[in-house]
């Protein structure tokens, strides 16, 4: 949920402004993972300190002067405006040049401690600064860590449980200097923090008495190390996906380290995914990397000095002009309308001619060895949260019809909540955009436990989703920013309709219905292009809700996941009350609500379901219900009950892809509904992009 970022140039000089931008451009790209504050941590100059920030600053010191923090509660431009004035009012030097510098920097989205600059990160080891940490994560035990620190004359200034890290790493240094081991390194001090730890945590450690390098570790939550050479590559005598790139030879380099591929992609391709239990030590333009290892402590008083091991670099598949926003003002309105684009790669290489019938088929790569396996289970469990859970539950009937294996839904926070019973005869599918949501995992490793077959169905290349299903797809829709998920909710569903077309075989019976479904597959993207010609009708009809207390949406059958999705778009960006009603339960309570006031969205496009919502359309209307009906191109006749309705043509597609379709009108509302409201569409009040805290 929160972002992490740091920056260190080596041997390539850089004035303190340019470190500075480059800090605050990665966390501008990291935001979206959370707005509630911001910081960064700077060097102090060597000789040219004007004005000591920090209390405890002693210019007499052999070790480095105490780095610089600034921390800011807000987006980050009140960070950035807030370090500038700063810099003015104490005389910090803006083209003072580094040829060597470490910074760190922190977006937070707050879950120990209200939004507030002492909350925020870098936390510190105390006055002087000896240890800084930026954390994404939860440390569960820091309460008692807290104790014993406070025992040992610690001052806690926040309510952070990251506050503990950096004292804790400062007690573990001093006690090594104390004990006579004045050789201690800084991989030494992290590696013995983490015997400490416990919880989900990417962190990355700057220290006075390591200036110059950085450190960074991870369990649970991801991180990725950037490599930059500024001079020809091919001097180093080594391909970059070898693990010889990573040592230095001195050549000018620059080093990134982030939460996400977002932050590095403007500069360099060259990354590692860091894996669980990895520290990764940044010094002399070289990176050593070790495994943690919970049994290796202390012997006989001095820390445990490990063993680095090797790894290779790889490229990263993304595009700077994948995180930009082009010629849209959100990134919410892109993701909308590159639909057709995304849904077309997420399809590319997928659906294929095959063998001498000149059949259509699906090849899914990824799942080609575990199809007969998938097809024997007892059950296929659907597992995700928010809009991903939603995309399965769209997609679910199809599954059911073309595999004829039953189908059961769990939201993962509830699967885990229960301790619902799976077996080694299910096949768990886990759906995620991001790959790293922490109740998904959480239900994953449940899952593996009880011997099911997981699946993965996520955006994330690396991802911890990815690393830890047995096999899987990529939904490849690119990189979504807009925190409220779009593109990748149409991607999830037509790669779950594959799946139901890969599990489902060639059976006879079901070939023309399989034809049907893969005509419509390839010509969705077009269906889309079609329907996103709704902008303007969307954005007429948001001006008519603008001033609106709540929308209900009612479904049912392949829709009733797009009234559950319409409406979560709708709330969690305009902050409009918005609820998806199975139409079916309309006469067991919802329909108490219905009076001339309340708007309500009808989802009635051609189906099996169709005449059942014609009868609800009826029913609403007969109780003054003010009604929009979204329905199928030239139905509009046979759902506006004498034109007395609002009505929203669609184009109209094979039924178990029709929920591609119509979210997207709700998309654009929502879009629009936000935009009219003032509120801030990409970055709804209190979300976060990847939840990856309980
Ligand atoms: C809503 C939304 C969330 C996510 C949910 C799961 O627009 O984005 O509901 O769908 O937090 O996230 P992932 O798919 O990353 O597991």
């Amino acid at each position: 949920m929160c972002g992490i970022f740091a920056y260190l140039n080596y041997n390539v000089h850089r004035e303190r402004r340019y470190i500075l931008e480059v800090l605050f451009n990665g966390l501008r790209r990291l935001e979206y993972r959370g707005y509630d504050s911001s910081g960064i941590s700077i060097d102090a100059s060597f000789s040219s300190v004007k004005a000591p920030l920090i209390s405890g600053f002693n210019s007499n010191s052999s070790i480095a002067p105490p780095p610089l923090v600034f921390r800011q509660e807000g987006k980050i431009q009140s960070l950035v405006k807030s370090v500038y004035q700063e810099v003015d009012e104490t005389e910090l030097d803006l083209e003072e040049v580094f040829a060597v510098h470490a910074g760190i920097a922190h977006t937070r989205w707050a879950t120990h401690g209200e939004p507030a600059p002492r909350n925020s990160h870098p936390q510190s080891s105390g006055d002087g600064n000896d240890f800084l940490v930026v954390h994404n994560g939860i440390i569960t035990n820091y309460e008692v860590l807290k104790e014993t620190l406070v025992r040992h004359g610690f001052i806690f200034e926040s309510d952070t449980d990251t506050e503990v890290i950096p004292k804790l790493a400062k007690f573990v240094f001093d006690k090594a200097n104390e004990e006579g081991d004045q050789s201690v390194t800084f991989s030494q001090v992290v590696l013995e923090v983490m015997r400490h730890l416990e919880g989900a945590y990417a962190l990355i450690f700057k220290s006075r008495h390591y200036p110059n390098e950085l450190i960074a570790c991870k369990r649970g939550s991801p991180l990725l190390l950037g490599v930059k050479d500024l001079e020809d590559e091919g001097s180093i005598g080594a391909s970059f996906t070898d693990s010889k790139f990573l040592s230095s030879n001195d050549q000018p380099r620059e080093l990134f380290l982030s939460s996400d591929a977002s932050a590095l992609v403007e500069h360099t391709k060259k990354v590692l995914v860091i894996e669980d239990g990895e520290v990764i030590h940044v010094k002399d333009g070289g990176v050593s990397i070790f495994k943690f290892d919970h049994a290796k402590g202390r012997r006989g008083g001095t820390l445990a000095r490990p063993a680095s091991v090797q790894r290779a670099l790889s490229v990263l598949e993304m595009e700077v002009e994948q995180i930009n926003k082009g010629k849209y003002k959100h990134y919410m309105q892109k993701e909308i309308h590159e639909q057709p684009e995304s849904l077309t790669t997420t399809m590319r290489g997928r659906l294929i001619r095959g063998g001498s019938c000149k059949s259509k088929t699906v090849l899914l790569g990824g799942l080609k060895d575990h199809l007969k396996t998938i097809r024997r289970s007892r059950r296929i469990i659907f597992v995700g949260c928010g809009t991903s859970y939603f995309a399965a539950l769209a997609a679910r009937p199809i599954v059911e019809e073309l595999s004829g294996v039953p189908v059961t839904m769990e939201v993962a926070s509830d699967l885990v909540d229960r301790q619902g019973p799976i077996y080694r005869e299910d096949t768990a599918v886990f759906v995620s955009q991001s790959g790293e949501t922490a109740d998904t995992l959480q239900a994953l490793d449940y899952a593996l436990e009880n011997g099911a077959l997981c699946v993965g169905i996520t955006n994330t290349v690396g991802s911890a989703l990815a690393r830890k299903t047995h096999c899987g797809v990529h939904i490849n829709a690119g990189c979504e920013i807009g925190v409220a998920s779009t593109k990748a909710y149409t991607s999830q569903i037509v790669v779950m309709a594959m799946l139901a077309l890969a599990v489902g075989g060639d059976m006879i019976s079901n070939e023309a219905r399989r034809e049907a479904i893969i005509d419509g597959l390839l010509d969705l993207p077009n269906k889309v292009k079609e329907v996103l010609k709704l902008d303007q009708e969307m954005k007429d009809l948001a001006e008519l809700l603008i001033n609106e207390q709540s929308l209900l949406v009612f479904g049912r059958g392949y829709n009733y996941a797009t009234a559950l999705e319409g409406a979560l778009k709708v709330k969690e960006v305009s902050l409009m009350h918005s609820e998806g009603i199975l139409a079916g339960e309309m006469k067991h309570g919802p329909l108490a609500l219905v009076d001339h006031n309340l708007p309500i969205v009808v989802i009635a496009t051609r189906d099996a379901c169709f005449s059942k919502q014609q009868s609800v359309i009826q029913q609403l209307h007969a109780r003054k219900g003010r009604l929009v009906v979204m329905c199928s191109e030239g139905d509009s006749a046979s759902v506006s009950v004498g034109g007395s309705c609002r009505v929203i043509e669609v184009p109209h597609v094979e039924d178990c892809l029709q929920p591609v379709v119509n979210i997207i009108p709700m998309q654009l509302l929502a879009y629009h509904l936000t935009v009219l409201r003032g509120h801030n569409v990409d970055q709804p009040r209190n979300l976060a992009k990847s939840v990856t805290t309980q």
